[in-house]
């Protein structure tokens, strides 16, 4: 058995490192679970980069989520038994072939749901339906923004918020990638190497949901409606920072805001981190889950799998990410 180390920050050959493990023992509320796929998310490629500040200490194995077969179950577990078909939220760990993950983070799935399209339910859609579902909520008609609209959080968003009956603004970097948003279900799609999406936007946004951040940031709160709402669950522009100087001015460029002008302006902002959520509201976690799962067993989502990779082919799989060549959910199949 085998996992993917990261051993040392930079350029994807010298980063990883295939080497043998053992299965181990789960604790008491924990499975083991042998893997067949493992998620990439753009965290991972900042986290190899060295810009992710909660990755544990060097060497370690990164990724968010696996999906495989339960081996053995810890004695507390009431929920799943060996041999079940699981999807599992690893907060890190994930590039393994063997993992380990407490009851709550893993989430029973059908013997026929696509590898990969499981993958994306994870962190992906868990993060998505957190944010438009739990952490605050789309009504039918309101207008919605969302940025790298054809990533994997973005395709979620989009497709969720069509499921609200939302009017949805997507941006993206290519002509391919505005006409892939438009077939998720955006009314209007922007080219933001081309056009200034705060320009061609002409009405009030109810939601913008930005995981680009700096200047996009305080573009998108500048759009917002009395009511608006900015939801910051990343900060993917920061990886093209090559210093302190331009990661502070980056920083800067997010903008200055005081409580009094969203209280006077009746707007707010919220920032979602689901490492968070996992840690301190694992109820929330497995119900942000078992939701999308739910939606995708009744047909009313359908994750979009761009490419799983074999798992010696990790290293092309991180530079098409980082190189934004990839559209919805990418992984590696073991
Ligand atoms: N807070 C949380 O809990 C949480 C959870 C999951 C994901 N996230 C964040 O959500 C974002 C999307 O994650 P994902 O895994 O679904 O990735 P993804 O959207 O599939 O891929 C990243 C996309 O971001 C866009 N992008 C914008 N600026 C970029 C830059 N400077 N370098 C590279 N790409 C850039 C690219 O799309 P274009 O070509 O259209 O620009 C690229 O394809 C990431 O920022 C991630 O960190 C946060």
């Amino acid at each position: 058995m085998q996992a993917i180390y990261l051993v040392k920050n930079g350029k994807t050959k010298e980063a990883f490192e295939f080497r043998d493990i053992q299965m181990t023992e789960p604790k008491d509320n924990e499975v083991g679970v042998i893997v067949e796929a493992s998620g990439i998310n753009f965290a991972d490629v900042v986290a190899r980069l060295g810009q992710y500040q909660d990755c544990p200490p060097l060497p370690t194995i990164i990724g968010y989520e696996a999906v495989g077969r339960v081996e053995k179950v810890g004695k507390d577990v009431t929920t799943l038994k060996k041999g079940d078909r699981v999807l599992a939220f690893t907060r890190f760990g994930g590039y393994s072939q063997y993992v380990t993950q407490q009851e709550s983070a893993v989430a029973k799935i059908g013997e026929d749901m696509d590898a990969g399209k499981a993958l994306a339910l994870a962190t992906q859609y868990s993060t998505a339906f957190y944010a438009c579902s739990v952490a605050t909520n789309v009504l039918p008609n309101e207008t919605v923004l969302i940025h790298a609209g054809a990533g994997g959080v973005g395709t979620a968003l989009i497709q969720l918020c069509k499921l609200k009956n939302a009017k949805i603004y997507a941006t993206a970097g290519s002509e391919s990638k505005l006409e892939y948003c438009r077939k998720q279900g955006a009314h209007v799609v922007i080219n933001y190497t081309k056009e200034d999406f705060s320009e061609v936007i002409k009405e009030p946004i109810d939601f913008a949901f930005d995981a680009v951040g700096a200047d996009n940031f305080r573009k998108s709160y500048k759009l917002l409606n009395r009511g608006g709402r900015i939801i910051g669950y990343g900060a993917a522009a920061m990886t093209d920072a090559s210093n302190i100087f331009s990661k502070a001015k980056m920083g800067l460029q997010f903008g200055i805001y005081h409580p009094a002008q969203l209280l006077m302006e009746s707007r707010s902002m919220i920032g979602v981190n689901m490492l968070r959520i996992a840690d301190y509201k694992p109820d929330t976690l497995k119900y942000c889950m078992e939701s999308v799962i739910q939606l995708l067993h009744e047909g009313k989502i359908d994750p979009h799998v761009g490419k799983m990779y074999a798992a010696k082919d990790i290293y092309q799989a991180h530079d098409d990410m980082l190189d934004r060549k990839t559209m919805g959910k990418i992984g590696i199949v073991w």
